[in-house]
């Protein structure tokens, strides 16, 4: 059972420890768990300042019955154990029997759409939130598409995300482990699959060269807008500025569909682990403002009228680690706007979650 009100699970992780560090800014009380205790306790003695933060370790069994025994007498739990696909239900659930709200790092559509429909309601009744994709890649298009949406006569969205960095090994894995699924867009209000194994050309604001982009999944977007009465379109794209890590994914992409496809459902799931392990074997370096800039951007397109909202900021690991830390502080003293399956900006505001990104990261938000 637990005595403090924020449990972070997989602080191992590159991730895991971010989120931790920023619940020390926020002086929030937080258990740190994963699987084990040692490797748990090794991330933890990296975070600077960790001797003022109010902490626990704890080894958990990845298995319901010991996160629901972790997580009771909890508030938020904040997880960063991927590819969730393989590993996220069993934590969404358990949540879900602790009464607790729940938040995640993942982009994987299908795994949103299966707690959704398994878990949304449950979590709903018991006024708590699911709110998946609470990370980079997500949230700060999330509020980018809230703003032009400030305009009623917008209708669809075009999303694009552009990152310099290295993915970890985590997210090397999700990456690869999202090729078993469809990657899915949001047109006339119907969910559809991209193309397999293509990229696209992206213009992105503020660079001089187009940039070589990817459904990466599809991302949550078109997930967070289906039931949107406002929105009818939506289509995500994804790129890094290494452009030759962009070319070798989809040609991998293309190798997954001519021939793991065909193997068993186990084997593939294998076989594009040991893909994955050969391109991310460990731990990149903490990420550095001076190179690992982004920018993500919306068009939001109506009948005549166009609008633009840029976000320009950087370290979206770290980013990860403010959004996830902001929303559990809003959960602590505020009841979301609204519960069930819900993204950050749903829960809490997006003008809040962009308030956050703010006290902790040089960030230019441009409207067009
Ligand atoms: N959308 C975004 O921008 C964004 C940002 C950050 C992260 N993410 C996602 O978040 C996930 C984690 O990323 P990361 O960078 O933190 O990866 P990471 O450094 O590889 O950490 C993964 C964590 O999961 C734990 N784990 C893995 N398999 C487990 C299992 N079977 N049982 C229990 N724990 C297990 C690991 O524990 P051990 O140390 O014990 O192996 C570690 O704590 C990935 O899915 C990634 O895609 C997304």
């Amino acid at each position: 059972m637990s005595q403090k009100p924020v449990v972070v699970y997989g602080v191992s992780g590159y991730t895991g420890r971010l989120i931790c560090e920023y619940l020390r800014e926020y002086q929030i009380p937080f258990i740190a768990a994963g699987r084990s205790k040692q490797r748990v306790q090794e991330a933890i003695d990296k975070i600077p300042g960790i001797e003022t933060a109010d902490y626990e370790i704890v080894e958990v069994e990845h298995s319901v019955a010991a996160l629901t025994e972790l997580f009771t007498g909890c508030q938020v739990v904040c997880n960063t154990v991927g590819p969730f696909d393989y590993y996220g239900e069993v934590v969404v659930e358990a949540a879900a029997n602790s009464a607790c709200h729940y938040m995640d790092t993942t982009g994987e559509q299908a795994f949103m759409l299966r707690v959704r429909d398994k878990f949304g309601a449950k979590f709903a009744e018991i006024g708590k939130i699911l709110a998946p994709s609470t990370a980079y890649m997500y949230t700060p298009l999330d509020i980018a598409a809230n703003i032009v949406l400030e305009d009623s006569s917008i209708d669809s969205i075009e999303a694009g995300c552009l990152a310099a960095g290295v993915p970890t090994y985590g997210s090397t894995q999700t990456i690869f482990s999202m090729f078993q699924a469809e990657h899915l867009y949001l047109e006339n209000n119907q969910l559809l699959a991209w193309e397999k194994g293509r990229g696209f050309e992206m213009t992105v604001p503020g660079k001089m060269m187009t940039q070589l982009a990817h459904p990466w999944g599809g991302g949550s977007l078109p997930v967070w807008f289906e039931h949107d009465y406002r929105v009818h379109n939506v289509r995500q794209l994804t790129a890094f500025t290494n452009r030759p890590m962009f070319e070798q994914l989809i040609a991998l992409q293309k190798h997954y569909e001519d021939n793991i496809k065909l193997l068993p459902k186990d084997d593939q799931a294998k076989a594009l682990a040991e893909i994955a392990d050969g391109m991310q074997p460990g731990m990149p370096p903490r990420e550095n403002k001076l190179v690992h800039r982004t920018t993500d951007f919306v068009h939001g397109i109506g009948t005549g009228v166009r609008k633009t909202c840029v976000i320009h900021t950087a370290v979206p690991y770290q980013l990860t680690g403010v959004v996830q830390a902001a929303l559990a502080m809003y959960l602590l003293q505020e009841a979301p706007k609204k519960t069930g399956f819900v993204s950050s900006c749903q829960a809490a505001g997006h003008e809040y979650m962009l308030g956050a990104i703010k006290k902790f990261l040089p960030i230019q938000v441009d409207v067009y």
